[in-house]
């Protein structure tokens, strides 16, 4: 059996989300030995069944679950249990309608879907503990059962945030906390601004509809409580699981491209984490490379993808087709990135609710698809390799929620968002094959040599310090624009930019910002920053968007200037040599940071053009696996195809 200890798990395990609530129990068994037959050994249930364990309160009907239970291990599959708090049955919501989501605007959700709970409301939060503990009770030392998932994707669908009045009191109690004092809170936000001073905490609003915004850090500090709201939430049920489940590993499933929620902070309660990797919903098989490298950088060990898009989604406008080969692909890249179990959603299409146009391993009609075919491939394939693990990487980004969320308040350039920056960077490493982990603000880079920190705009003192030493023993530091700009209270800094001490890191002082405006902005053409910049050699020509500052090196070297526009002839880009490493500063966005890396040789391109990753056999060799992501066969590759090859 698989344990929360266990740290490396290869060869990855194969599963899938099965619903024996949704099909007759005569057809349990045939599903299992379907299951079976694909290769599969996990199977995850019961997510949205609240309302078949507990039909009417406080009555509990466990009795189909374990008989499903006993057909899924019987036929030799482990068991996921899943406490099913994301769907609240209607007679808790029909007798506790404030159970529902307040939105924005002030409107309550209706029941009637699911994540329709706010967190911060009492009944809510008791009947979950209850079903939880009388679920855990009936199957925590139930054999077959290897682990727990704890709810479903919190935050999907824009649910993370309420604004109800239970939200109202719970943050008013969470700013005492963290503030201490009216008169520190008061301070730290800037209050005096539009006459908002507060004398009594109950006075304090919470994000609503207003004429002119709310003040900036009200609003991060309602993103920091409402992701911590659910921190505790899962912590609640995780203090059951861990006493009525021992040593089952308990974990939650994040997703793509999503971060209303810390998930820095919300994996360290987690014995692994889990991620569901829906491809469609992203730009481009990088992307996907980036949300599996950020999954296994969360808690830096292997993650399970707890549900692996099958097939085409109901849930994406255009439901585009996935061609055959591309679950195989998808599965192999979420493997070479550091996944120890692939668990398909979901076994068969539904033939009831919201999803019936979602894929299964099997359609409708109970034949396979081609997901199930895939699946087959992929258990195959993995019965030929030995274990495989993810080595070392050597460069480290920086990636953080609240610098995040602090410029998605306020981007003052319409096209400045975080995660772009961060993929725009992280695209540079991905297109040359160079290993990369995320690491979170206040890390200490030892045993990288290269750390990438985009917009890390809320200073956390001391981190200047730390990234010097590690940069004074050969590491090279790369800082960019929008950087220790403000206090985490979301309000500037009054020390020269960039600041936290990051100014004297860096050698450079910014003299000036600038949002570069986009290039269908027509009002005042002269009155634009530019467009190029050329390295002090003249030999490199870069062209830049989004945002630009004009710097003044203090100590560093000018490595690059604006070549036109309001800021020609001022340094855009420094260098400062500090003992054997260096720390260089971007004061503006390339449009190619791929040509500005290359440019200065700080990466060699791998012209291979196809996704290669390397790994460390369990046999002591050097394994590499080779994505071919296109329909257009390369490199001895078919269209959508995948080799792996034990290096000499
Ligand atoms: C996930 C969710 C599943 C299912 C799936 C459809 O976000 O966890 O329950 O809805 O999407 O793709």
């Amino acid at each position: 059996m698989l344990s929360a200890e266990r740290v490396i798990v290869m060869p990855p395990l194969l599963g899938c989300a099965y619903y024996p609530e949704h099909w007759p129990t005569e057809r349990w068994a045939t599903d299992a030995a379907l299951m079976r037959e694909a290769g599969l050994q996990v199977v995850r249930l019961a997510e949205f069944a609240w309302d078949r364990m507990e039909p009417q309160p406080g009555h509990y009907d466990f009795g189909w679950l374990e008989q499903a239970i006993t057909t899924l291990s019987d036929a030799g599959l482990q068991i996921v249990l899943c406490t099913p708090t994301a769907t609240p049955p209607p007679w808790l919501t029909h007798t506790h309608p404030d159970i529902c989501r307040v939105t924005l605007d002030g409107t309550r959700v209706s029941p009637g879907a699911r994540r329709q709970a706010c967190a911060s409301v009492p009944a809510y939060q008791e009947a979950a503990l209850r079903i939880t503990e009388q679920m855990v009770r009936h199957f925590g030392e139930h054999p077959a059962v290897i682990g727990w998932q704890v709810d479903n994707e919190f935050g999907v669908g824009e649910t993370t945030r309420c604004y109800c009045d239970h939200c109202r009191r719970a943050f008013q109690d969470w700013l005492a906390e963290r503030y201490g004092s009216l008169d520190a809170l008061n301070a730290a936000w800037g209050t005096q601004f539009w006459s908002m001073t507060y004398h009594d905490w109950r006075h304090i609003p919470i994000p609503g509809i207003t004429n002119e915004p709310q003040s900036p850090s009200m609003r991060l500090d309602y993103r920091r409580f409402s992701s911590d709201n659910w921190r505790r939430f899962l912590r609640q049920q995780i203090a059951l699981l861990r006493q009525y489940a021992p040593g089952r590993w308990i974990t939650h499933n994040f997703m793509i491209r999503h971060w209303s929620l810390d998930y820095w902070q919300l994996a360290q309660e987690l014995d692994f984490v889990s991620y569901d990797n829906y491809p469609h919903g992203l730009s481009d098989p990088c992307e996907v490379a980036l949300n599996l490298d950020l999954m296994w950088s969360l808690k830096r060990r292997p993650f399970w993808v707890m549900e692996q898009q099958p097939g085409p989604v109901n849930w994406h406008p255009q439901r585009p087709p996935v061609p055959a080969g591309q679950v195989r692909v998808w599965t192999h890249q979420a493997i070479a990135h550091g996944a120890e179990a692939v668990v398909y959603f979901r076994f068969r299409a539904g033939r009831f609710g919201q999803e019936q146009y979602h894929t299964g391993l099997l359609k409708w009609d109970a034949t396979p698809d081609q997901g199930y075919h895939e699946a087959q491939a992929v258990a195959a394939d993995l019965a030929r390799l030995p274990d495989l693990t993810r080595p070392a990487s050597r460069v480290g980004i920086v990636f953080d929620y609240h610098d995040l969320w602090s410029i998605e308040l306020e981007p003052v350039q319409r096209d400045f968002r975080y995660w772009d920056l961060v993929l725009a960077l992280y695209r540079v490493f991905w297109e040359a094959n160079v290993p990369v982990d995320f690491l979170p603000r206040g890390c200490d880079p030892t045993g990288y040599d290269t750390l990438i920190v985009p917009a890390a705009i809320l200073i956390h003192p001391g981190e200047a310090d730390t990234w010097r030493e590690w940069a004074m023993r050969g590491g090279r530091l790369i800082v960019t624009f929008r950087s220790g700009v403000r206090e985490p209270s979301n309000i500037a800094t009054e020390t020269p930019l960039p600041g936290g001490g990051l100014s004297e890191v860096l050698g450079v002082r910014v003299q000036s910002f600038s949002a570069v405006p986009a290039p269908d902005f027509h009002e005042w053409p002269e009155h634009r920053p530019g467009t190029r910049l050329q390295s002090v050699s003249g030999a490199e020509v870069l062209t830049y968007h989004r945002w630009a500052e004009a710097l003044a090196p203090t100590t560093a070297e000018p490595l690059y200037r604006y070549q036109d526009g309001l800021l020609a002839g001022q340094v855009a880009i420094t260098r400062q040599r500090l003992g054997s490493g260096e720390a260089i500063y971007l004061g503006c966005w390339p449009t190619d940071f791929g040509a500005l890396f290359r440019q200065q040789g700080w990466l060699t391109p791998d012209p291979a053009r196809l996704e290669r990753v390397l790994l460390q056999g369990g046999d002591g060799a050097q394994w590499r696996v080779t994505l071919n992501h296109s329909l257009q066969p390369a490199d001895g590759l078919g269209g959508l195809d995948v080799r792996f090859e034990r290096l000499p």
